[in-house]
């Protein structure tokens, strides 16, 4: 099969579309026919060996986390999924992953993708949404956000961001949400009650009355200024790393970190939300695998709005 590897960590540089033997079934795994592979930030930290602190891959490894497809095989132990269900989800990260014409993933990290979603938006779901619930809902690692309360999401217009204005307001929140001026609209249009555009002024001046909570998708040098406009008692959670956990310790603003990985159990009822159609994903462009180095590159530059997409069957 063909798939996109790496044989050594060198970054996107290192990428290879190559041919790969087809994955081992492991208990628990289906075989996923791959139709569409989400590109996300992680694909090319992989790349650069950024994950090597928690991920020990055993070199050559396909790249890629998100996937939506048809089960070609189901393994030894699998019970709910079939030949031919189409399913979509986040594979296991520490094997090979979603770039490549099949993958196996354990079924339970797998669900059920509804008719009206193309395999292309499904594929576009499962990572940043995942990070999104975790940042917004977690109770140890995230807001714990409840109605009525005000939330800006910093970086609204990227992967994360776009779903969490969304899963923001169907929490019944108030949204502020930051971007570049292209991305008034599109925000707007995603149910955020306030733009912020981040090329102008401080972000002090713009939101006069402090939040609740910051979910921060940005974070690096954004970190300080989110603070900032937290309410003593809130809480920032960062979807990168805490720059400066002091500051926020200073102001009375508690600070965390939010992570997909807390929130996989919750897989299920996300799917649910997008079966409902409460989550719809923006995908802004698409391309072969053959030009997945392309994606990484356009990822890596960071102003992707909402999602790029890998179509491969
Ligand atoms: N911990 C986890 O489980 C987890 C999971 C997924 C992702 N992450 C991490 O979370 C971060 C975000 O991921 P992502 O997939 O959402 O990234 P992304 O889609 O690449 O984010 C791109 C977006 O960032 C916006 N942006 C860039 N600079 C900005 C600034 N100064 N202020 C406001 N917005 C800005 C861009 O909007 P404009 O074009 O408007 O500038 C663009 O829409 C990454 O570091 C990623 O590694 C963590």
């Amino acid at each position: 099969m063909k798939a996109v590897r790496i044989h050594e960590y060198g970054g996107i540089d290192a990428v290879s579309y190559e041919d790969a033997p087809e994955p081992e079934l492991h208990e628990g795994d289906v075989l996923v026919r791959v139709h569409a592979a989400g590109v996300n930030p992680f694909d090319w930290y992989v790349c650069m060996g950024l994950v090597q602190n928690f991920v020990a891959y055993d070199l050559p490894v396909t790249i890629g986390c998100d996937v939506s497809g048809v089960v070609e095989k189901v393994g030894p132990g699998v019970q709910d999924l079939a030949v031919g269900d189409e399913v979509y989800g986040q594979t296991d990260y520490t094997r090979d992953g979603s770039y490549a014409e099949f993958v196996a993933v354990p079924e339970s990290r797998l669900a059920k993708k509804p008719a009206f979603l193309t395999h292309t938006d499904a594929a576009a779901i499962p990572n940043v949404v995942l990070a999104a619930w975790d940042g917004l809902f977690g109770k140890e690692t995230g807001l714990d956000l409840t109605v009525g309360q005000t939330v800006l999401i910093n970086g609204g217009a990227g992967g994360i961001g776009h779903l969490a204005v969304q899963l923001a307001k169907w929490r019944g929140a108030t949204v502020i949400a930051t971007g570049s001026p292209n991305n008034d609209s599109f925000l707007r249009g995603l149910g955020a009650d306030l733009f912020v555009d981040y090329t102008k002024g401080l972000l002090e001046d713009a939101v006069v009355d402090k939040v609740d909570g910051v979910l921060d998708t940005v974070g690096g040098t954004t970190e300080a200024a989110c603070v900032q406009v937290v309410k003593p008692g809130g809480t920032y959670v960062t979807c990168t790393m805490l720059a400066a956990p002091e500051e926020a310790e200073r102001l009375g603003v508690r600070a965390v970190t939010a992570s997909g990985g807390n929130s996989q159990a919750q897989w299920p009822e996300i799917a649910r939300l997008v079966d409902e159609r409460v989550i719809t994903p923006t995908v802004s462009d698409t391309m072969p695998l053959a030009e997945a180095r392309r994606a990484l590159e356009l990822s890596q530059a960071h102003h992707v709005r909402g999602k790029i997409v890998l179509d491969i069957a």
